[in-house]
């Protein structure tokens, strides 16, 4: 049978909707589906950055969304550093968005 036969409810690759899973992000309760990346379910909602850089504090998102550029960190359930494209979410996590301080030279090292 070709692929292009099959309806698609017999598609294996056909979207399955999962569980709905509800997470808190920066205290707003948002809703996706089992499944669903952290970076997923909140760039569902139309917002496209949740973080800022250290120098400059310009806005972050997903850049890469595979899990390489680390754009996207959030602290979740007060893990940092967790990179919300690869995550997925699970039911009560607890997300908020983090801005590390660039750190202070060390007075007689090169920079201080
Ligand atoms: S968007 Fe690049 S690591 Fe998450």
């Amino acid at each position: 049978m070709s692929a292009y036969l099959r309806s698609a409810a017999e598609d294996p690759i056909r979207r399955r909707d999962g569980e709905p899973v509800a997470i808190s992000v920066d205290g707003e309760r948002l809703t996706g589906v089992q499944g669903q990346s952290i970076a997923g379910i909140i760039l569902a909602t139309g917002r496209l950055d949740w973080r800022v850089t250290s120098a400059g504090s310009r806005p972050r998102g997903v850049f890469c969304g595979i899990g390489v550029c680390f754009d996207c960190l959030v602290t979740v359930n007060d893990e940092p550093d967790v990179r919300a494209c690869l995550r997925r979410a699970v039911h009560g996590d607890v997300v908020v968005q983090q801005h590390d301080p660039l750190p202070t030279p060390v007075e007689g090292s090169i920079d201080g």
